[in-house]
């Protein structure tokens, strides 16, 4: 299938995923990457490759602030990049200032909003996920979501709700908006 055109304006900037845990970021933003032919880049990955450890990992030998730091460093690179990326930003990224600043001029970014029942649903995995690990899922994610909502919708230029929709038409979704911003 040919994606949709998304113009000179895209061209050189990047398409950026945020949203909380659960909310389908990397696995969308891995087949945007593909329909883009682009390169896709998950800010978790990078601090675990910089780090040489898990996520889970880092909040348990360093704790949260140092895996904040990490954050701060790969938000920064991923942004910097001159190759137009997509990029999936760990749920936690847009809390910090200068992440936001990064983040919304780095080009289209897209809030993937869904509700706290369905991202419960799809954070089973908890394990990875130390802020939810011995908690109960959706309280936290009720209070994360509360928290950060704002901070997400400060960076967003487009805001998609995706309780209804698979990853697959999600990935369709973020293709329009990104040739629509270009338009
Ligand atoms: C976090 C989200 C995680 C990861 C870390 C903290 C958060 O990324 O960065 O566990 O603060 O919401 P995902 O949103 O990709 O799960």
């Amino acid at each position: 299938m040919t994606p949709p055109s998304t113009g000179d304006a895209v061209a050189g900037r990047h398409v950026v995923l945020v949203g909380l845990m659960g909310a389908g970021k990397s696995t969308v933003g891995a087949l945007v990457a593909a329909r883009m032919a682009r390169p896709f880049v998950d800010t978790d990955e990078l601090v675990e490759v910089a780090a040489g450890k898990t996520v889970a990992e880092i909040f348990a030998d360093a704790g949260e602030a140092a895996f904040r730091e990490l954050e701060r460093v790969a938000v920064d690179d991923a942004c910097a990049s001159p190759e137009p990326l997509v990029i999936a930003c760990g749920g936690g990224a847009v809390l910090d200032p200068a992440n936001r600043r990064a983040i919304s001029g780095a080009g289209v970014v897209v809030w993937l909003r869904a509700s706290v029942a369905r991202l419960a649903e799809r954070v089973a995995d908890a394990a990875t996920r130390p802020l939810l690990a011995g908690r109960q899922p959706v309280e936290t994610l009720e209070r994360l979501q509360l928290l950060r909502a704002e901070s997400y919708e400060a960076v967003a230029d487009v805001i998609l709700d995706t309780d209804a929709l698979d990853a697959g038409a999600v990935a369709e979704r973020v293709l329009e908006e990104v040739a629509a911003c270009a338009a």
